[in-house]
């Protein structure tokens, strides 16, 4: 059952504006500090690289260095109605979702009409897509990436 949920979960999270995410997740809330840790990412790093020359020619104009984020405050919607791009590190929460989640953000942007996010499906290919992915997984602390792990093996849990 778990794996229908998380999509329902963000379309929910989509609808309700990308506020409400942290105060919906109970009891994942990011952790304070970095601790030092073992983890093992399996990322792999030729990856993450063509994931960053992505990122950089398509990302970086709104999503900032290395996915921090522009000046101001992406939490506060535009004149327009509609929220400013957020941070893809940790410090906003695009390690809430599950990696079918984020690459379906990417190839389908923002619902219509409910944000600025554009699609990428046409003109990113299905490798670059999942590249970039694993490059934004790289900007994560290990605290991050391993709650991030967790909520990644449940919603693929049969
Ligand atoms: C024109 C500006 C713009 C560009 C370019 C752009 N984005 Fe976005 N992105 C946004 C906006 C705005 C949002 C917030 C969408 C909303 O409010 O519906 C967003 C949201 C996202 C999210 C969801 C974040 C979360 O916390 O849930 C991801 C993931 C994402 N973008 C990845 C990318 C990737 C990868 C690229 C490059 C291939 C990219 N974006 C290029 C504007 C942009």
């Amino acid at each position: 059952m778990k794996h229908v949920q998380w999509p329902v979960f963000a379309a929910l999270l989509w609808g309700a504006g990308l506020t409400g995410c942290d105060r919906t997740i109970e009891g994942e809330t990011k952790p304070a500090g970095d601790e030092p840790s073992a983890l093992e990412r399996r990322l792999d790093s030729a990856q993450v690289e063509r994931g960053r020359i992505v990122y950089e020619k398509n990302c970086q104009v709104c999503h900032g260095d290395q996915g921090k984020g522009l000046p101001g405050d992406w939490r506060v919607r535009d004149a327009d109605g509609f929220y400013p791009p957020p941070p893809l590190d940790d410090s906003a929460h695009a390690w809430h979702h599950p990696t079918a989640v984020l690459l379906e953000v990417i190839r389908d942007g923002s619902p219509a009409g409910e944000g600025k996010m554009p699609a990428w499906q046409g003109t990113l290919t299905e490798q670059d897509m999942q590249d970039v992915v694993v490059y934004i997984k790289s900007l994560w602390s290990d605290p991050v990436y391993r709650l991030w792990l967790k909520m990644e093996r449940q919603s693929l849990e049969p």
